[in-house]
Protein backbone atom coordinates (compact mmCIF):
# COMPACT_ATOMS: atom_id res chain seq x y z
CA UNK A 1 0.00 0.00 0.00
CA UNK A 2 1.15 3.37 -0.83
CA UNK A 3 1.68 6.09 2.10
CA UNK A 4 -1.31 8.06 0.59
CA UNK A 5 -3.55 5.84 0.12
CA UNK A 6 -3.03 4.27 4.08
CA UNK A 7 -3.39 7.98 4.34
CA UNK A 8 -6.99 8.69 3.16
CA UNK A 9 -8.19 4.44 4.05
CA UNK A 10 -7.29 4.85 7.84
CA UNK A 11 -10.60 5.51 10.17
CA UNK A 12 -10.97 4.76 13.57
CA UNK A 13 -11.97 0.72 13.98
CA UNK A 14 -13.85 -0.08 17.20
CA UNK A 15 -15.98 -3.66 16.17
CA UNK A 16 -13.19 -6.52 15.73
CA UNK A 17 -13.69 -10.01 15.05
CA UNK A 18 -11.95 -12.82 17.09
CA UNK A 19 -8.24 -13.73 16.11
CA UNK A 20 -5.24 -12.58 17.37
CA UNK A 21 -2.77 -10.02 15.65
CA UNK A 22 0.38 -11.47 15.52
CA UNK A 23 3.67 -10.58 17.67
CA UNK A 24 5.26 -10.04 14.17
CA UNK A 25 2.81 -7.51 13.61
CA UNK A 26 2.68 -5.80 16.79
CA UNK A 27 6.54 -5.49 16.64
CA UNK A 28 5.70 -3.93 13.17
CA UNK A 29 3.56 -1.45 14.46
CA UNK A 30 6.06 -0.33 17.52
CA UNK A 31 8.63 -0.10 14.98
CA UNK A 32 6.83 2.20 12.77
CA UNK A 33 5.75 4.12 15.87
CA UNK A 34 9.91 4.41 16.21
CA UNK A 35 10.49 5.53 12.72
CA UNK A 36 8.50 8.74 13.69
CA UNK A 37 10.04 12.14 14.18
CA UNK A 38 10.72 13.86 17.16
CA UNK A 39 12.07 17.13 18.57
CA UNK A 40 16.06 17.19 18.79
CA UNK A 41 15.39 13.40 18.01
CA UNK A 42 14.66 12.54 21.81
CA UNK A 43 12.68 9.74 20.88
CA UNK A 44 11.38 10.08 24.43
CA UNK A 45 8.16 7.74 23.72
CA UNK A 46 7.54 4.39 25.47
CA UNK A 47 5.17 1.59 24.50
CA UNK A 48 3.42 -0.62 26.68
CA UNK A 49 1.88 -3.66 25.11
CA UNK A 50 -1.19 -4.83 26.78
CA UNK A 51 -3.20 -8.33 25.82
CA UNK A 52 -5.00 -9.68 29.26
CA UNK A 53 -8.18 -9.37 29.29
CA UNK A 54 -8.54 -8.83 32.68
CA UNK A 55 -6.59 -5.54 31.74
CA UNK A 56 -8.89 -4.65 29.27
CA UNK A 57 -11.68 -4.79 31.84
CA UNK A 58 -10.02 -2.14 34.57
CA UNK A 59 -9.04 0.04 31.46
CA UNK A 60 -12.59 0.28 30.71
CA UNK A 61 -13.28 1.45 34.51
CA UNK A 62 -10.45 4.18 33.63
CA UNK A 63 -11.44 5.63 30.31
CA UNK A 64 -15.45 6.48 29.41
CA UNK A 65 -15.19 5.76 25.81
CA UNK A 66 -12.98 2.79 25.82
CA UNK A 67 -16.01 0.03 25.03
CA UNK A 68 -14.67 -1.63 22.09
CA UNK A 69 -11.79 -3.14 24.34
CA UNK A 70 -14.60 -5.72 25.25
CA UNK A 71 -13.38 -7.21 22.27
CA UNK A 72 -9.59 -5.86 21.31
CA UNK A 73 -7.16 -8.31 20.95
CA UNK A 74 -4.65 -5.97 21.79
CA UNK A 75 -3.68 -2.38 23.28
CA UNK A 76 -0.80 -0.12 22.92
CA UNK A 77 -0.70 2.99 25.44
CA UNK A 78 1.82 5.28 23.95
CA UNK A 79 3.48 6.83 26.99
CA UNK A 80 6.19 10.38 27.03
CA UNK A 81 9.32 9.86 28.75
CA UNK A 82 9.85 13.22 29.94
CA UNK A 83 12.66 12.87 31.55
CA UNK A 84 13.91 12.29 27.71
CA UNK A 85 12.49 15.06 26.15
CA UNK A 86 14.20 18.02 24.50
CA UNK A 87 11.98 20.94 26.43
CA UNK A 88 8.34 20.20 28.69
CA UNK A 89 5.50 19.98 26.29
CA UNK A 90 7.34 18.24 23.66
CA UNK A 91 6.54 14.91 24.42
CA UNK A 92 2.87 15.29 23.24
CA UNK A 93 3.96 16.03 19.79
CA UNK A 94 6.76 13.36 19.52
CA UNK A 95 4.22 10.63 20.90
CA UNK A 96 1.24 11.87 18.67
CA UNK A 97 3.74 11.56 15.84
CA UNK A 98 4.65 8.18 17.00
CA UNK A 99 0.79 7.24 17.41
CA UNK A 100 -0.21 8.27 13.41
CA UNK A 101 2.46 6.23 12.70
CA UNK A 102 0.83 3.14 14.19
CA UNK A 103 -2.37 3.67 12.73
CA UNK A 104 -1.26 4.21 9.25
CA UNK A 105 0.51 1.14 9.56
CA UNK A 106 -2.27 -1.31 11.20
CA UNK A 107 -4.32 0.64 8.21
CA UNK A 108 -1.81 -1.14 5.65
CA UNK A 109 -1.41 -4.81 8.14
CA UNK A 110 -4.98 -5.03 8.21
CA UNK A 111 -5.70 -4.26 11.42
CA UNK A 112 -8.41 -2.38 12.76
CA UNK A 113 -7.13 0.76 15.29
CA UNK A 114 -8.70 3.37 17.26
CA UNK A 115 -6.95 6.17 19.09
CA UNK A 116 -8.47 6.33 22.77
CA UNK A 117 -7.57 9.75 24.25
CA UNK A 118 -5.74 10.20 27.53
CA UNK A 119 -3.61 13.40 27.92
CA UNK A 120 -4.51 15.74 29.18
CA UNK A 121 -7.50 14.19 30.77
CA UNK A 122 -5.81 14.18 34.33
CA UNK A 123 -8.55 11.60 35.82
CA UNK A 124 -7.62 9.45 32.77
CA UNK A 125 -3.74 9.56 33.06
CA UNK A 126 -3.97 9.06 36.99
CA UNK A 127 -5.58 5.70 36.34
CA UNK A 128 -4.17 4.53 33.88
CA UNK A 129 -0.66 5.10 35.58
CA UNK A 130 -1.53 3.67 38.60
CA UNK A 131 -3.03 0.49 36.38
CA UNK A 132 0.07 -0.14 34.81
CA UNK A 133 2.76 1.22 37.48
CA UNK A 134 4.69 4.13 35.27
CA UNK A 135 6.96 5.53 36.88
CA UNK A 136 6.18 9.28 37.96
CA UNK A 137 8.09 10.62 34.72
CA UNK A 138 6.49 8.92 32.47
CA UNK A 139 2.93 10.32 31.17
CA UNK A 140 0.34 8.09 29.21
CA UNK A 141 -0.62 10.05 26.08
CA UNK A 142 -3.36 7.75 24.73
CA UNK A 143 -4.49 3.93 24.60
CA UNK A 144 -4.59 2.56 21.06
CA UNK A 145 -6.73 -0.76 20.92
CA UNK A 146 -5.73 -3.27 18.02
CA UNK A 147 -8.27 -5.75 16.66
CA UNK A 148 -8.93 -7.57 13.43
CA UNK A 149 -11.87 -5.64 11.60
CA UNK A 150 -15.20 -6.25 11.91
CA UNK A 151 -16.42 -3.11 10.17
CA UNK A 152 -15.07 -1.11 7.28
CA UNK A 153 -16.23 2.34 7.27
CA UNK A 154 -15.93 4.29 3.92
CA UNK A 155 -12.78 6.76 3.56
CA UNK A 156 -14.26 10.45 4.40
CA UNK A 157 -12.86 13.52 2.03
CA UNK A 158 -12.40 16.49 4.83
CA UNK A 159 -10.67 18.27 2.72
CA UNK A 160 -11.82 21.92 3.39
CA UNK A 161 -10.09 24.48 1.43
CA UNK A 162 -11.69 27.73 3.87
CA UNK A 163 -8.96 25.77 6.27
CA UNK A 164 -5.84 26.91 4.14
CA UNK A 165 -4.33 30.46 4.73
CA UNK A 166 -1.58 31.36 2.13
CA UNK A 167 1.18 33.38 3.32
CA UNK A 168 -0.86 35.40 5.83
CA UNK A 169 -4.10 34.46 8.01
C1 LIG B 1 -6.77 12.89 20.65
C2 LIG B 1 -7.83 11.91 20.23
C3 LIG B 1 -8.65 11.34 21.18
C4 LIG B 1 -9.62 10.39 20.81
N1 LIG B 1 -10.33 9.76 21.78
C5 LIG B 1 -11.23 8.81 21.43
C6 LIG B 1 -11.94 8.09 22.45
O1 LIG B 1 -11.75 8.30 23.64
N2 LIG B 1 -12.83 7.12 22.06
C7 LIG B 1 -13.05 6.85 20.73
O2 LIG B 1 -13.88 5.97 20.45
N3 LIG B 1 -12.40 7.53 19.75
C8 LIG B 1 -11.49 8.49 20.05
N4 LIG B 1 -10.78 9.14 19.09
C9 LIG B 1 -11.04 8.85 17.66
C10 LIG B 1 -11.86 9.96 17.02
O3 LIG B 1 -13.19 9.91 17.51
C11 LIG B 1 -11.81 9.81 15.49
O4 LIG B 1 -10.49 9.89 15.05
C12 LIG B 1 -12.64 10.87 14.79
O5 LIG B 1 -14.02 10.72 15.09
C13 LIG B 1 -12.48 10.81 13.27
O6 LIG B 1 -12.85 9.53 12.77
P1 LIG B 1 -11.81 8.61 11.98
O7 LIG B 1 -10.66 8.31 12.91
O8 LIG B 1 -12.58 7.37 11.64
O9 LIG B 1 -11.34 9.34 10.77
C14 LIG B 1 -9.80 10.07 19.43
C15 LIG B 1 -8.96 10.66 18.47
C16 LIG B 1 -7.98 11.55 18.87
C17 LIG B 1 -7.04 12.12 17.82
Amino acid sequence: MKTLEAIFKRRSIRQYKPGEISQQDIETLLKAAMAAPTARNCQEWEFVVVRDKNMFKKMLEIHPYARMLEHADCAIVVCGNTQREHAPGYWMADCGAATQNILLAATELGIGSVWLGVYPNQDRMDGLSRLLKLPAHVKPLNIISLGLPAEHPAEVDRFDPAKIHYELW
